[in-house]
C-alpha cells in the first residue's frame, strides 16, 4: 500500500497549498479576481477533502497499526494527519453553509487564519512523513527551534485531548449562544 499512500497524498497536498492561497487572496481582496476564484472554493475544498480521506485510510493500511504507533515519529504523523483533514473538513463546511457571508467582518481573517493553519499542519504532516520514508527537510529544524524533536517528542498526553474538548465544547456554546442573541 505504501505506493498508493505516496501518490495519493499528493493530491490533497497541492490541492489543499491552491486552496490557501485562494482563501489569502479573498481575504485580502473584493476584487473581481478573488470573487471569481471563490466561486470554485467549495468543490476545490470537497475534491481535496475525497482525497485527503483516501490518502488518510490508504496510510492506515501501509504499516501494521502496532508499528506506526510504536514511535513518537509515527503516531505525530497520524495525529498530525488527523488535524489536519479535520481542520480543511471544517474550513469546507464553513464556506459551503454560510456562503459568500463568511467574507463579512472579522470571520475572514478567521477564514485566513484556518487556512494557515490547515496548511501549517499539513506541512508538518508531510515532513515527518517523509521522516518515515527518510527523506528529510529544513522544516524538521524549523520544529526543533520550538523544542519539537521529529524522533522523539510526544506531546498529546490524556490531559491535552481533555483540554481540546472542554475547548471545542466552550466553542460550540459559544457559537449556539452567538446566534441566539443574534435573533
Ligand atoms: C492526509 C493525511 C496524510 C498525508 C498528507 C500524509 C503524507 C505523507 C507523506 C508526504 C509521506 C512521505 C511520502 C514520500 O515522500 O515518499 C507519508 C508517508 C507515510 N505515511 Fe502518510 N500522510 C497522511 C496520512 C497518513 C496516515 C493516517 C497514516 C497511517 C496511519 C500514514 C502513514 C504513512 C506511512 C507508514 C508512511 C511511510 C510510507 C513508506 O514506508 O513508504 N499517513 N505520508
Amino acid at each position: 500500500m505504501a505506493p498508493y499512500h505516496i501518490v495519493l497524498v499528493h493530491f490533497p497536498l497541492g490541492l489543499w497549498m491552491t486552496a490557501t492561497l485562494f482563501i489569502v487572496l479573498r481575504a485580502f481582496s473584493d476584487g473581481a479576481l478573488a470573487k471569481t476564484i471563490d466561486r470554485a472554493l467549495v468543490p476545490l475544498l470537497s475534491v481535496a477533502l475525497v482525497f485527503g480521506l483516501l490518502a488518510f485510510a490508504i496510510g492506515l493500511l501501509v504499516w501494521p497499526w502496532e508499528t506506526i504507533a510504536s514511535t513518537p515519529l509515527g503516531r505525530n504523523h497520524v495525529l498530525t494527519a488527523s488535524w489536519t483533514v479535520a481542520c480543511w473538513a471544517i474550513l469546507l463546511w464553513v464556506r459551503w453553509r454560510r456562503g459568500e457571508t463568511v467574507w463579512d467582518g472579522m470571520s475572514r481573517w478567521i477564514m485566513a487564519g484556518l487556512a494557515l493553519l490547515g496548511s501549517a499542519l499539513l506541512g508538518i504532516t508531510g515532513t515527518l512523513g517523509g521522516h518515515l520514508v527518510g527523506i528529510y527537510s529544513d522544516v524538521s529544524a524549523g520544529l526543533r527551534l520550538l523544542g519539537w524533536e521529529v524522533y522523539t517528542t510526544f506531546y498529546v498526553p490524556n490531559m491535552t485531548l481533555v483540554a481540546l474538548l472542554v475547548i471545542a465544547v466552550l466553542l460550540l456554546g459559544f457559537g449556539a449562544w452567538s446566534r441566539i442573541k443574534a435573533r
